[in-house]
Order: C-alpha cells, then structure tokens, then sequence
C-alpha cells in the first residue's frame, strides 16, 4: 500500500475524498493536516476527526496547520458552496479524539521520516502548509516520493475567478513554492474534475447504505448538490477532491499526466491565481522551462465516476 499523507480543507468534496482514500486498497493513509480553504482549519479537522470515527479509522493522526496564507489572512472561505461547517450543514457525531498535538506542518516532516522515499503528499486544499513544510525543513523533497495537487485550471476556465481555481487563488505564493521545489507535482484541475461527476442517483445508492459513515457522504453531498445546479443545470458533484484521491491511488482509468510548464501568477491583478500551463511543445520560446518538474492531469475514462461508487460501497 502507498504511504500517503492528506492535507485537506475538509469540505464536502474532500470528505468524499477520504471515504475513497480509507476504501482503497491500494492507500494507506498515515496522517492527515488540514489547512483553511473552504472553512478554517481548526473546523476542517473537527470535520475530518468526527469523518474517521464514524469510518472506524479514530487511529489516524489529524493534525491542525495554517490558519493564514503565506502572504495574507484567510478570506473566511466559501460556506456557500460547502455549508456553514463546512460538511454541508450536516452535524456529525462528534469523536472523541483530539487534535494531534503537532501542527501539521510538524506531521508531515516527521511522516517523511517515518516513511522516507515512500510518501506520497496529496493536497486537495490550498497549499499553505505544504509550503512552510519546505521552508521548516528545506531537504523534505529528498524523502517524498511524489506530490498530487487538486488545483489549477490549464485550458478550461476558472471557478473563484475567470482564470483560477479556488484552491491555487486562496494561496499562490504558496502553490507557486510547491510547484519549484525538487519534487514531481501532479496537478489535478479543474479540466478534469469538472467532466465526472456525481448525480442524484448516487447520492440516494450512499444513502442507502447500512454503513453510517456511508451514509453520512451522501447526506454531507445534498447542500453541494444544490450549488451546482447553476452551473450545470442539474443537480450534479463535480469530483474535484476524489479525482485527486484517484489519481494519487493509481486508479484505473486516470489518465496519463502532461510534464508540462506550469508557473502561478502571483501578482495582484486580474490574473492572480492562474495556472499558466504552456502547451506550446516545440513552439516554446522566450521563457525559460529547464527542470520542468510539473505533471498536468487531463484525461480519465468516463467510468471514473462509477470506480469512485464502487469504492465508496463495498
Ligand atoms: C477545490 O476548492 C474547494 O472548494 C474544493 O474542496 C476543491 O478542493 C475546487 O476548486
Ligand atoms: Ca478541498
């Protein structure tokens, strides 16, 4: 089994991620931090300690990490999208585990030891802890054995603003420090996580569980469901977060990643947040791409979706 470490902003679609992570047979999942994005940290690990003990994993470290962005406060994240707590409003049995007593930050650098060579990073929140990881312990890439990142938008629009992705948008200083260090990143955008998606149908097949923690997904996806009915017409959940999940599982049916360039824009503009992805191949000219170190995910087979469900209940 992969050695993975999850750093989240748990979040509707990062708490359908989980229940794929905790189902797959091909992931263990040794320890997770959380990081303000959809809501704060702090809720983010209530929400993801409360997930694990009704999934029976109470064992599995949940540590809590940055508050703030590198450069700026947190915005107060997008409560209309994922509810006022974050799990679509649902209110969990509350766990009597606590807070693992390091910041997140701290996990990762002590997993990266525990599990040197072997540790995957998977990140489907802003990147904030991911980049104090690498300026607290600077030699963290030489024990990483890969970086799988929810975020970016290459070809396909944006959703926090015309150009960019939410994730990358609440923290580009950050996911500009990620993308230059001396690791393989694979970015997981929106191109691809807005074609699979989840449906009405499947959210009743999760309600229909005898498992509480299944059943738990499926009532967390109802407020998300509602919110994408505007941008699709129906009532739809895009896998943004479970993607990344399967990707970094190795799923069948993910596609093969671009090594493509990809630099953040960081500055104040309209275009802060993009993830300018140069596609140009032989045509790339006047900037400089040596040690292009960046993997663009693109392709997955249509029956992604239907892999997640499987997963999800047996
Ligand atoms: C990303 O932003 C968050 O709201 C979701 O959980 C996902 O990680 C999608 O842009
Ligand atoms: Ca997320």
């Amino acid at each position: 089994r992969i050695p993975v470490y999850l750093d989240c902003d748990t979040g509707v679609d990062d708490a359908v991620a989980l229940a794929y992570l905790l189902r797959s047979d091909a992931v263990d999942l040794v320890g997770i931090g959380t990081v303000s994005g959809n809501i704060d940290s702090a809720q983010a690990a209530r929400n993801t300690l409360d997930l694990l003990e009704l999934a029976g994993h109470p064992d599995i470290p949940v540590a809590i990490g940055a508050h703030d962005h590198v450069t700026h406060p947190y915005g107060g994240g997008a409560k209309h999208v994922h509810g006022e707590n974050g799990i679509g409003g649902v209110e969990l049995p509350r766990a009597a585990a606590e807070p693992d007593a390091r910041d997140a930050v701290q996990l990762l650098i002590d997993l990266s030891h525990a599990h040197a060579g072997m540790l995957q990073v998977l990140t489907i929140g802003p990147v904030t802890n991911i980049a104090h990881a690498l300026e607290r312990d600077p030699s963290l890439p030489s024990r990483i054995a890969g970086v799988t990142a929810m975020g970016g938008a290459a070809l396909a629009q944006g959703n926090i603003t015309p150009v960019a992705e939410a994730n990358i948008y609440n923290d580009p200083e950050a996911a500009d420090v990620m993308l230059r260090a001396d690791w393989d990143t694979v970015l997981v955008p929106l191109d691809i996580t807005m074609q699979h998606t989840l449906h009405d149908g499947d959210r009743e097949r999760l309600l229909a569980s005898n498992d509480p923690f299944v059943r738990a997904v499926g009532e967390i996806l109802d407020h998300y469901l509602d919110f994408y009915v505007e941008e699709f017409g129906e009532r739809l959940s895009p896998l943004h977060d479970p993607l990344a999940a399967m990707a970094v599982a190795g799923a069948a049916g993910i596609g093969r990643p671009l090594r493509v360039p990809v630099e953040i824009d960081t500055t104040q503009g309209p275009g802060r947040g993009q993830t300018v992805v140069d596609m140009r191949g032989q045509r790339r000219g006047p900037r400089d791409h040596a040690g292009v170190r960046t993997l663009v995910l693109f392709d997955g087979e249509e029956s992604l979706a239907e892999d997640l469900m499987a997963t999800l209940l047996r």
